[in-house]
């Protein structure tokens, strides 16, 4: 819509209708209140004024959320899976994290692995694989209760000195409802009291039937403390991965989710984000959840400053104008006026949904108090 009618016009300049009436008249233009204005006209009055017209451009809040775009099948690549690793407490899920960071990521990085970011990449027989290091269960939650789906594989963690147990059985719920499949890691293999087939046994009941059982599930036996089964494990994420076909379209603007934000004293706002599809780089003007801005630097999984990624690649970013939240998507913006537009107006409507959610917050806490 480029047009106006008259008495719109006098409501954006402030002015009375009759005084816009009678210099539409000195341009010879005999107008009504309710007479639409070209761009042309409105431009001519508004210069009177001593006023600049800028477009109003609609922000499409669709375009956004359905960040995901379809793109064509032919400009589709392989991608990298991204991997999340989730169990009941204390099965092992951090040492294993640790296990296959330390066996794949130093070799050959000098200066060893700072790990800066809240995921990390290997590479496995020539093969990407990015490896979510939040909590699994927070992964699945907080994005998913956002509508982010950022999980391609599941690695389910149990002890095999254990079991079963009731997180496991929460986590197999959240891999299920968000159709990711699961590898089962059979954990603390090393130790005296480890029983794979009573882990096997126990998750028959849960719908996950090991391949040895004539089932569909992937079981690998592992000892993060000792290393062993790390391979097979990273083999059968590469199995996997290339069943699923994943793939994305690196040739465009980048999409993707919040893995996780803070504000950082020296650099301001830092977020890191999963690229899901497109290639992102330093300089794009970017919308990342309420947050907008331009991407000022890139750091990547080992700490080093990067200028591009593509697709399933985590990375830092700094540059934006306040501190996103986990699970919030993020787009890029070919257009720095439009991505600027857009952030200001997801800014402030986020801003006036605080002022109100914190009114109520208050309002409830003093309910729970009670
Ligand atoms: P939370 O983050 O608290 O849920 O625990 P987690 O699942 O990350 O477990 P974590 O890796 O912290 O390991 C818990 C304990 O189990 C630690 O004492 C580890 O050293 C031990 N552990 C982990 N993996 C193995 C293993 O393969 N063998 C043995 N013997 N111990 C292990
Ligand atoms: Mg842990």
């Amino acid at each position: 819509t480029d047009t106006l009618q008259v008495g719109e016009l006098a409501k954006k300049l402030n002015k009375d209708t009759s005084e816009i009436i009678k210099k539409l008249m000195g341009l010879g233009i005999m107008a009504t209140i309710n007479q639409e204005l070209d761009k042309e006209a409105i431009e001519l009055i508004a210069a009177d004024y001593d006023v600049e017209v800028e477009e109003e451009i609609i922000v499409d809040e669709t375009e956004f959320e359905n960040y995901e775009v379809v793109d064509d099948e032919k400009d589709m690549q392989v991608r990298p899976p991204v991997v999340t690793i989730m169990g009941h407490v204390d099965h092992g899920k951090t040492t294993l994290l640790d296990a296959i960071r330390n066996t794949k990521v130093t070799a050959g990085e000098a200066g060893g692995i700072t790990q800066h970011i809240g995921a990390y990449q290997i590479t496995n027989n020539g093969k990407q694989i990015t490896f979510l290091d939040t909590p699994g269960h927070a992964a699945f939650t907080t994005m998913r209760a956002r509508g982010a789906q950022v999980t391609d594989i599941t690695i389910l963690v149990v002890a095999a000195d254990d079991g079963v147990m009731p997180q496991t059985v929460e986590a197999i719920n959240h891999a299920k409802a968000a159709e990711v499949p699961i590898i089962v890691a059979v954990n603390k293999m090393d130790k005296e009291a480890a029983n794979p087939d009573r882990v096997m046994q126990e998750l028959t009941e849960h719908g996950l039937v090991s391949e040895a059982w004539g089932g569909d599930t992937i079981f690998v036996n592992v000892s993060a403390i000792k290393g062993d089964g790390i391979d097979d494990l990273l083999e059968m994420i590469n199995l996997v991965s290339e069943v699923e076909e994943l793939k994305a379209n690196p040739n465009r603007t980048a999409a993707g989710t919040v893995i996780e934000a803070q504000l950082d004293k020296g650099r301001g706002s830092v977020a890191t984000l999963l690229v899901q599809s497109g290639t992102l780089n330093v300089g794009d003007p970017i919308v990342v959840g309420h947050t907008y801005g331009r991407v000022r630097a890139m750091v990547n999984d080992l700490g080093r400053r990067v200028k591009s990624v593509g697709p399933s690649t985590p990375v830092e970013i700094t540059g934006l104008n306040d501190v996103p939240q986990a699970g919030d998507p993020f787009m890029v913006f070919a257009d720095e006026k439009k991505a600027r537009q857009v952030g200001e107006s997801r800014f402030k409507k986020q801003q006036d949904a605080q002022r109100k959610e914190s009114s109520k917050l208050n309002l409830d806490d003093l309910f729970n108090q009670i």
